[in-house]
């Protein structure tokens, strides 16, 4: 196997709403569900990003099994119905607000319905002649990369060994863009990484340095990801990449060094040492640029969760100086987070939920992503907070030490409280830039 399962290969732009719509029951509401009918246009919709063969799924967070065929799903019908009655399947964490975010996932009641009626009839096949077409995925025709071959590629040049005795390592990989890979300053609207190794990427952060700003750590030197450049994005379990809203750009100069940020985690053990050669797709801008887009984090980095505390709260915020365009929110934290959300505390003092993740998972890296940027006016306070359970119950479950007050830090056993957001501010006196001058 050669593929990263970090990254989920849902492109944002369509994939996943283009298969047919679910078959609809109508009046014979007592007529049996089948799977070709009735089951299979719901998987294609809505798992099968996911759940499909290894090795199709390139670039993707691998699900453990795949959910094309009848053959390979029948095995599964009763975990699927609960799972899916569970609101499990397929993953979503973020309780509101609802319809607002572009890779929002989750079925209708009308979807699960239909799904556990198949399953209580015992899961019937039913006529081949009534499936849809199969569902084709980008990846298969682009070498891999979901939105499509992306217009340049920049690779590590020289791959970098994780050895057998690492366990968890922060790794600081450096590339300055040659006159070959960016012959020119270019608006870019959209990258997708590959992380150049399977299963013991934990977290990619790419940053970007603009020309002259040298920046020369020891190889697999480990500063904290702040001091690194600008950030690029980062993608981890359950995290997707995607291409910026028209009018939205990131201009990367020439002679712009990239940092690959690579956070591996694996077990140690003889010949579990494996290279890994991490590269980024980059897709030019094809339009005019009139909103500079930023990455980075609001954060807190002083904080001590005691020991046994079962919901302690970590706050941190930002004072916007600017009216602001938001595209992304990225609540990152680790094992003990069991909770963030995000508050817009306008100028007027009413406020505006602006994300709420009720039941924080840190396998699943979600980044939302607004469907419309959301104009956030100058003066908006963004507050976010984070919850964490230092209990031994909870330690029981995802393996930490709850008998240590624990802080900000880079090992998967310390905490952070980094709430990462996607923004553009908006500057009247800006004219619009493109690739051409
Ligand atoms: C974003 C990727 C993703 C999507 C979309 C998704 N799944 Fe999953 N699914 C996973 C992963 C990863 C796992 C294994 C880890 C876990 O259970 O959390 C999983 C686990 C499962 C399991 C449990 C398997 C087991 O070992 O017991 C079932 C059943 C399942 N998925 C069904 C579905 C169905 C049905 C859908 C669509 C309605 C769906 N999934 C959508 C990624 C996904």
């Amino acid at each position: 196997m050669s593929h990263p399962r970090m990254l989920i290969a849902l492109a944002a732009t369509g994939l996943a709403v283009g298969a047919a719509a679910p078959a609809q029951a109508g009046n014979e509401a007592a007529e049996t569900a089948t799977f070709y009918k009735d089951v299979l246009p719901i998987l294609q919709a809505n798992c099968q990003t996911c759940h499909r063969p290894v090795g199709q799924n390139i670039g993707g967070l691998v699900a453990p099994m795949s959910l094309t065929s009848y053959a390979e799903t029948r095995p599964w019908a009763r975990s699927i119905a609960s799972k899916v009655e569970a609101r499990e399947m397929p993953p979503w964490f973020a309780t509101g607000p609802a319809g607002v975010f572009a890779n929002e996932r989750g079925l209708t009641d009308a979807e699960i319905d239909t799904i556990l009626r198949w399953v209580d009839a015992g899961a019937p096949a039913g006529d081949s002649a009534d499936a849809p077409p199969s569902r084709q995925w980008t990846e298969e025709a682009s070498g891999g990369w979901s939105n499509g071959a992306p217009d340049f590629i920049v690779k590590l040049p020289e791959p970098y060994r994780v050895e057998d005795d690492i366990y968890d390592l922060n790794a600081n990989l450096f590339h300055t863009l040659t006159e070959t890979e960016l012959p020119q300053d270019t608006w870019v609207r959209g990258w997708e990484f590959k992380t150049g190794t399977e299963g013991v990427v934990h977290h990619m952060c790419v940053f970007f340095r603009p020309p002259g700003t040298a920046y020369t750590p020891a190889p697999g030197a480990t500063e904290g990801a702040d001091a690194l450049g600008e950030l690029l994005s980062c993608i981890a379990e359950g995290a997707e990449s995607g291409m910026l809203p028209d009018g939205f750009g990131v201009l990367l100069e020439k002679g712009t060094s990239l940092i690959f940020n690579m956070h591996y985690h694996k077990e140690p053990a003889d010949g579990s040492g494996v290279w890994s050669q991490p590269e980024v797709g980059f897709f030019v801008a094809d339009e005019p640029v009139r909103y500079k887009v930023q990455n980075d984090f609001i954060p807190n980095a002083g904080f001590e969760i005691p020991p046994q505390h079962p919901h302690y709260r970590v706050g941190t915020s930002r004072l916007l100086e600017k009216d602001t365009y938001v595209l992304t929110y990225w609540p990152h934290a680790h094992l003990r987070a069991t909770g963030a959300r995000y508050t817009a505390v306008y100028p007027d003092g009413s406020e505006e939920l602006l994300l709420d993740v009720p039941h924080y998972d840190q396998n699943w890296q979600e980044t939302y992503k607004y469907k419309e940027p959301k104009l956030l006016p100058q003066g908006t306070r963004i507050d976010v907070d984070f919850w964490y359970d230092n209990t031994a119950e909870r330690a029981a479950r995802r393996d930490f030490d709850p008998n240590r007050a624990v802080g900000h830090g880079n090992r998967t056993d310390d905490e952070m409280a980094l709430a990462f957001i996607g923004y553009a501010e908006v500057d009247p006196e800006a004219a619009a830039t493109d690739n051409q001058n």
